[in-house]
């Protein structure tokens, strides 16, 4: 099964909205394989958004990632990559619509809430970055 990796980010977790967000993921039929909630080292923060080094705004990007406790999830289901991405919204609030989780809240893009793998290899690396093996858990859920 699909797997993709989500993290409710430091202004979301500040903002106590990480039960509405397991929520929207919990309704759509999803199905949460590992969790938790962690500190963000910088060299890990500089590895899982490596791909934006030497952008103007990586610095603030781990300054931020790194700035207090983030929610680090692994969800599971068919094409749970391209669905939770549709459920985030766009990565700019000011353009994602209302009704997704961006839109609902956030307003900033450099404070947008959370954040989600976007394809199968994204997905692969940032899980492996953030959980070991044994952290995933395999069990029955019916819906
Ligand atoms: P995320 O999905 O976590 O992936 C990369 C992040 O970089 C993105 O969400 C935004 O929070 C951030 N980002 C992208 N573009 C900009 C920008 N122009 N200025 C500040 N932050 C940005």
């Amino acid at each position: 099964m699909e797997k993709t990796f989500l993290m409710v980010k430091p202004d979301g977790v500040q903002r106590q909205l990480i039960g509405e967000i397991v929520a929207r993921f919990e309704s759509k039929g999803f199905h949460l394989a590992g969790a938790k909630l962690m500190s963000i080292s910088k060299e890990l923060a500089e590895k899982h958004y490596g791909e934006h080094d030497g952008k103007p705004f990586f610095k603030d990007l781990v300054d931020f990632i790194t700035s207090g406790p983030v929610f680090a999830m692994v969800w599971e289901g068919e094409n749970v990559i391209e669905i939770s991405r549709q459920l985030m919204g766009k990565t700019n609030p000011k353009d994602a619509l209302p009704g997704t989780i961006r839109g609902d809240y956030g307003m900033f893009v450099g404070k947008n809430i959370i954040h989600g793998s976007d394809s199968p290899e994204s997905a692969e690396r940032e899980i492996s970055l953030f959980f070991k093996e044994e952290e995933l858990l395999e069990y029955t859920s019916s819906i």
